[in-house]
């Protein structure tokens, strides 16, 4: 049986959604294969690492999390000759991991950091690698990239928390360029934390101080008016497949974080219940939202799955790419499942892209034969 290594948890503002992410549909699903030899690896608050039988059931996180992990011994890594934990103890244990499915939402983990690990490892792993995870994690280089590449993008100023602390007069007059009600968002969180929708200058410079507490680089952008909100689910590698469009429905003036994760009250990690799918807006419309969504993919270097976000105004028809995020909240299984694709289907699905992307990165020429090293040398730095 095949050993796979289910990460969850993490450093992130989105710990707790990981942590159902990770075991709807997730472990269940690979569970109900029975093919898998499963290791749930749960990434603590801290940081710390762990890893036990009992956290292969969602209920072990429910309650009293913290006296369980003390019991707990952590976890190590080596990652030498591939993936393996490492129990230590006088019985110490060591399994060899073949393939890692990352459940981790957010910073230390959605944002690339896990998949260094996994490519030093040299296993194949779910989900987008590196770049595409590290660029979709900064909105600001979302935008920037998709802009380059002629994809609609409202418009937006960015900027470092030196850069506002010293060139503040500058950007102040770079906001004058925006058409309010602007949006305030620190770059690199989710789950509309620490966003603010603003009418004037006051409130945007305030708006600014709450972004810059939780991030030291933050996005100004310009509100979509009549605004539809839609996402879209793909699936691949190079052959993609597409999920439904689906129509987040919410009733306050922009999503937050009870709107997204608590308000279904399903225990699916999102809040479906709101949510319209397929979305029925225009033929024109979801066209557009098909080509900017595969584009954006693509463009990314999306691989496994990934979900892009859009803007819509409704009266103009403009469709903007919003933002790509590369795991989606539960893998946003309930919109697979409208295409006919079960849980399972898409975990199993998604373990053959990591192997699939896995196999042909080894194909790729690394090593580069060259004599440098013997003609370097000789004279000593400091001599
Ligand atoms: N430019 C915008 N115009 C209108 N609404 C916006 C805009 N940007 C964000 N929103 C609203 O705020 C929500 C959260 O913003 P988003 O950029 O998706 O961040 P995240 O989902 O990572 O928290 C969106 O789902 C949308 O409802
Ligand atoms: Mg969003």
């Amino acid at each position: 049986m095949k050993t796979v290594a289910v990460f969850f948890g993490g450093k992130s503002a989105e710990h707790d959604v990981s942590i159902i992410t990770g075991h709807t549909p997730i472990i269940q699903s690979l569970q109900a294969t029975g093919d898998y030899e499963i290791y749930p690896v749960y990434i603590a608050r801290d940081g710390s690492w762990y890893s036990s039988p009992e956290m292969n059931d969602l209920v072990y996180f429910k309650t009293d999390l913290e006296a369980k992990l003390s019991k707990e011994k952590k976890v190590r890594i080596d990652i030498n000759d591939g993936l393996t934990l490492i129990w230590p103890g006088l019985r110490e244990k060591k399994v060899s991991i073949d393939l890692a499915f990352p459940a981790m939402h957010g910073t230390y983990g959605e944002d690339g950091s896990l998949m260094g690990i996994l490519r030093m490892a040299g296993i194949p792993f779910v989900g987008c690698d590196l770049a595409a995870s590290a660029v979709a994690m900064d909105k600001a280089f979302t935008k920037q990239v998709m802009e380059a590449e002629g994809v609609p993008v409202v418009p937006y100023v960015w900027f470092t928390r030196y850069q506002w602390e010293t060139k503040r007069d500058h950007y102040l007059r770079e906001f004058e360029n925006l058409n309010y009600p602007l949006f305030v968002k620190p770059v690199h969180l989710g789950s509309s934390i620490a966003i603010s929708k603003v009418r004037d200058t006051g409130e945007l410079k305030n708006a600014i101080e709450v972004a810059l507490h939780y991030d030291d680089k933050v996005l100004v952008e310009e509100g979509v008016e009549n605004l539809i909100e839609v996402t879209l689910p793909i699936m691949g590698n190079e052959k993609l497949t597409f999920g439904a469009i689906e129509r987040p429905m919410n009733d306050t003036d922009f999503f937050d974080f009870s709107d997204k994760y608590l308000g279904g009250g399903k225990g699916e990690g999102v809040n479906t219940e709101y949510s319209e799918i397929p979305a029925k807006i225009s033929d024109e419309l979801s066209k557009k939202v098909l080509e900017y969504g595969e584009r954006t993919y693509r463009t990314l270097g999306c691989s496994g799955i990934a979900r892009v976000d859009f803007l819509i105004d409704s009266k103009t028809e403009e469709v903007y790419v919003n933002e790509v995020n590369t795991l989606p909240g539960s893998l946003y299984h309930h919109n697979w499942k409208k295409i006919g694709v079960s849980g399972v289907e898409l975990c199993t699905r998604l373990v053959e892209l990591a192997e699939e992307r896995f196999a042909k990165q080894k194909d790729t020429t690394f090593a580069f034969d060259s004599d440098i090293l013997n003609k370097a040398g000789g004279q000593k730095l400091h001599e």
